[in-house]
């Protein structure tokens, strides 16, 4: 397949570009930042998705990964609207087999920076509507709302034990989830699966469905 990933310099954009390269795909990676990545399948642009005009041309895009995101920095701007320049220049033709957005939980739960949960809740209304439009190219879109991941984008909470200790008394399952595990669900939602679209998979070891009370008078 010829996929193409955001923000693929770092943290999960690398990550999820290098399975893909794994798995015998050929990758084209965008990011502000230079290329991470030394591979013969991997081809890297440095540009930023948010200017519609530095987006190159590019053929017979198969897969995209919209992950490139921003917290406090213009989110608006870097998380909707960048995602959906390259999704209306890439995903609209007959190539084209499947698009991922990477949202957030804080698009369900609400909590987070005001215009992060903005951009992150945008994209899942986004993604429904690129499902509708992209069904007529037998292709999926779906979106995945990830709460905590083990990246350096965390280092803050992650290297801090007070924080930390507090995310994991509200957090149910007791843990972050790993690269690898983020890795396992683009790859499934992008590659395997064929029926699912228009579907946002919240991936946050319970946090937000799972903190619920049930009040009931005791006998
Ligand atoms: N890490 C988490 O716990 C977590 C949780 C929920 C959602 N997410 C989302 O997952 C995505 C990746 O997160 P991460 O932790 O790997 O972040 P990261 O900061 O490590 O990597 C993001 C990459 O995107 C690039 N980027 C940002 N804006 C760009 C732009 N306008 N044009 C081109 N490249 C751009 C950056 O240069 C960087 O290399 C983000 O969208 C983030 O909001 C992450």
């Amino acid at each position: 397949m010829r996929v193409l990933v955001t923000g693929s310099s770092k943290g999960i954009g690398k990550a999820i570009s290098e399975r893909f390269l794994k798995e015998g795909h050929e990758v084209i990676g965008f990011d502000l930042l230079p290329a991470s990545i030394n591979h013969p399948l991997y081809k890297h642009y440095v540009l930023d998705i948010s200017k519609k005009k530095n987006l190159p041309s590019l053929e017979g895009i198969e897969i995209i990964i919209n992950n490139a995101g921003k917290q406090n920095d213009n989110d608006i701007t870097n998380n909707l609207v960048g995602s959906m320049n390259v999704t209306e220049k890439y995903a609209f033709q007959p190539s084209i087999k499947a698009v991922l957005f990477n949202a957030s939980a804080s698009a369900h739960s609400g909590f987070e920076f005001p215009e992060y949960v903005a951009s992150k809740a945008g994209l899942i209304g986004y993604m429904k509507n690129v499902a509708v439009r992209l069904a007529e190219y037998g292709a999926t879109a779906n979106s995945i709302s990830l709460g905590g991941v083990l990246t350096d984008s965390n280092a803050p909470v992650l290297e801090n034990e007070e924080c930390w200790n507090e995310i994991m008394d509200a957090t149910p399952l007791k843990k972050w989830a790993t690269l690898e595990e983020v890795c396992d669900w683009i790859y499934f939602l992008t590659i395997v699966n064929k029926s699912a679209s228009g579907q946002d998979v919240l991936i946050d070891n319970g946090e937000y469905n799972l903190n619920s009370t049930f009040v009931w008078p005791k006998r």
